[in-house]
């Protein structure tokens, strides 16, 4: 993986790809239009980026798995200037002059025997100031 500024004003690429970038920029259209610029005229520009505005809840109800949804979602909100920039890919795309991208949207449907909730857990451990444990917004403390 490189930074953008890595690269030579001349190159060009056949595909310029980004997962979970978009996010972290706090002006997605200023970025996708740095990324386009390596483009080659064929070429493709793609990104991947989470849906931060919405918790997908559990069902039937598990409390515990969606009280960690939703403390997980404030948490990214707060650390991710552009939470919300997958619901916003058309008018990011359209101001940069790309035109309206082919988009599709996933939804990952698991039991706790998946690794989603792990990745979960992992998640807001690492977002936790502790190792050892965390507490959500009502107080009760997490153990990891
Ligand atoms: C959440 S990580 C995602 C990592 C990886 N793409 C993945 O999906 O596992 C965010 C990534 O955005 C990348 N990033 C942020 N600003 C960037 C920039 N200006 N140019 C290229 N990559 C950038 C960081 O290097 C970091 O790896």
């Amino acid at each position: 993986m490189s930074a953008l500024d890595d690269f030579g004003d001349s190159d060009r690429f056949g595909m310029v790809l980004g997962r979970y970038v978009l996010i972290h920029h706090p002006d997605a259209a200023e970025f996708l239009k740095k990324a386009a610029r390596f483009v080659r005229p064929d070429g493709r520009i793609a990104f991947h980026e989470v849906d931060m505005t919405s918790v997908l809840l559990s069902s039937p109800t598990i409390e515990l798995r969606d009280a960690l949804g939703h403390d997980l979602l404030a948490r990214l909100q707060k650390a991710c200037p552009e939470s919300g920039v997958a619901g916003n890919m058309v008018p990011a795309f359209v101001s940069t002059g790309l035109g309206i991208p082919d988009m599709f949207c996933e939804i990952p449907i698991s039991g706790w025997n998946t690794p989603l909730p792990e990745l979960l857990i992992n998640t807001l451990q690492r977002l936790s100031n502790d190792a050892e444990r965390t507490h959500f917004e009502d107080g009760s403390e997490i153990r990891f």
